[in-house]
């Protein structure tokens, strides 16, 4: 965002846009929010959106769009094979990343199903910084091995290291000779890596790994979902980029690269998904399968429209005003949490901002779910829906014993451009009350607990009628207020 210092030296994070259009929300009393939250069966995935005041749940889909990014889905050129459509955003594509190959998925996760399916073996090995849910889901659905090398200050809540998502290389060097470099199927970074709050990855670590690659013969995959929030901190606190242009940064990723995939509802604001290949070998064996799972290769599952919101969102991308909003927004929220006594992640990432539940309700045993009762509470007190990262997004060992996750996470997301700063604050208030009355809060069991991908159509109940009591002291706290 632009450098605009207030006289009075609060730090506000000013938008460098304007609303023109408008949804209306809506905010049911608590009562209301009591019964919806039972009947979404404590999962705040579950939650109908009408019930809800601020969706924080992702900024998956739901990033606000440009007015030259609506007006260009009015010029899609609709066609089966061939749109010029296509054309546009292939082209975008290999100026602004430079990679010769792309092809099209209809969104991140089927980018992945196509990459564990042509380079996943059994008994393969994907190093990587730290994993995804769907990324893990369908590496070892190919019978394949997730080793997540996350340098150990990348588990560490509070910290002031910038950049939490790097890999430890000796971590990489040790794990390339404990299973021998064939066995490794390749090596994957994500860039504001999600699960451990949307910490970025630097440059300088990105080249250490392309070094070791290079020694082994190993394919370097980014997942560039988050890479918007990634370069606005490059940019930021990275020395060697610090004179450089978004899309120069941008260029020196992905030149370190031999594949990028991501997710364009998050990366480009838009929707649908796509992978950039160096390799013309590596082109053809995927190529085969986007007919297959996804579409013609000229749309991969994609809306025309999706396609053109896409090729001017990746432009959009390369604008630094664009692309700091929902960092310098997360930021304003995280420091504002912590100056509160709110454990927090820090130092402040991307996507959203990450309430550490472990620490904040420590009386909620790990077996009864500390970030989806704190989750379910929030929603309660606020209107405002998280997503629970913690144990319930692990899955179960084929014992049936759980997998208790190395952090126990509540994600308030912050979808870019389309929260103002008043309902920010909102959330930051409500979070306080909360905190001030964590001791109300009680932990969560399973009533309905789906094999695969449980947390999002799971159902958990609470272990006591602790709702009751947080509802009653929000009332005397509140009065008559929503
Ligand atoms: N990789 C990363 C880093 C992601 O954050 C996501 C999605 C995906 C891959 C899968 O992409 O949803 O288009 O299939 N993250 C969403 C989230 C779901 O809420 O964080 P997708």
């Amino acid at each position: 965002m632009a450098n605009v210092k207030f006289f009075g030296g609060e730090p506000v994070p000013l938008e460098m846009h304007k609303v023109r259009i408008v949804q209306k929300l809506n905010l049911p009393p608590i009562e209301r929010r009591l019964e919806a939250i039972t009947e979404a069966g404590n999962n705040t995935f579950l939650l109908r959106n009408e019930d809800v005041f601020m969706d924080m749940l992702t900024d998956s889909g739901v990033n606000a769009m440009s007015d030259q990014q609506l007006a260009a889905m009015m010029i899609a050129d609709d066609s089966y094979a061939g749109s010029a459509t296509y054309t546009r955003l292939e082209n975008k594509l290999k100026e602004i990343f430079g990679m010769p190959y792309f092809l099209p998925a209809h969104q991140g996760r089927a980018c992945e199903n196509i990459l564990g399916q042509v380079l996943v073996a059994e008994g393969a090995v994907v190093p990587m910084n730290y994993h995804f849910t769907t990324t893990k889901a369908h590496i070892v659905l190919n019978g394949g091995i997730v080793e997540e090398l996350v340098a150990d200050a990348g588990l560490e809540v509070t910290s002031d290291m910038s950049f939490k998502g790097d890999m430890d290389i000796d971590k990489l060097r040790q794990c390339i000779d404990e299973y021998g470099a064939d066995r490794i199927a390749f090596v994957r970074m994500e860039a504001g890596t999600n699960l451990i709050g949307g910490q970025p990855i630097s440059v300088a670590n990105l080249e250490e790994i392309r070094k070791v690659c290079d020694e082994h013969d190993l394919m370097l995959v980014l997942d560039a979902s988050l890479l918007q929030d990634n370069l606005h901190f490059n940019k930021t606190r990275e020395e060697s980029c610090k004179n450089q242009s978004i899309r120069e940064i941008t260029r020196r990723i992905a030149d370190l690269c031999d594949v990028l995939y991501f997710s364009a509802r998050k990366l480009g604001s838009a929707r649908g998904g796509g992978m950039c290949i160096r390799s013309k070998e590596l082109y053809d064996k995927m190529r085969g399968l986007i007919p297959l799972y996804e579409g013609f290769l000229t749309y991969g599952g994609m809306s025309v429209r999706e396609m053109e919101a896409m090729t001017v969102g990746l432009e959009e991308t390369m604008d630094e005003d664009v692309i700091s909003q929902g960092p310098l927004f997360i930021e304003y929220m995280v420091n504002e949490l912590a100056k509160a006594g709110v454990p927090v992640i820090t130092p402040p990432g991307g996507l959203g901002c990450h309430i550490n539940a472990m620490q904040f309700v420590d009386h909620i045993p790990q077996s009864q779910y500390p970030a989806g009762a704190l989750a379910s509470a929030l929603y309660l007190v606020s209107g405002a829906r998280g997503m629970e990262r913690g144990t319930i997004s692990e899955q179960r060992e084929p014992d049936g014993s759980e997998t208790f996750a190395n952090m126990e996470l509540v994600r308030l997301a912050m979808p870019r451009r389309v929260f103002t700063l008043s309902q920010v604050k909102y959330v930051i208030d409500r979070v306080i009350w909360l905190y001030a009355n964590r001791h109300l809060i009680g932990g969560l069991e399973f009533t309905e607990e789906p094999e695969i991908l449980r947390f999002f159509y799971g159902r958990l109940a609470p272990v006591s009628d602790w709702q009751q009591k947080l509802l009653a002291q929000f009332r005397k706290d509140f009065g008559d207020s929503l």
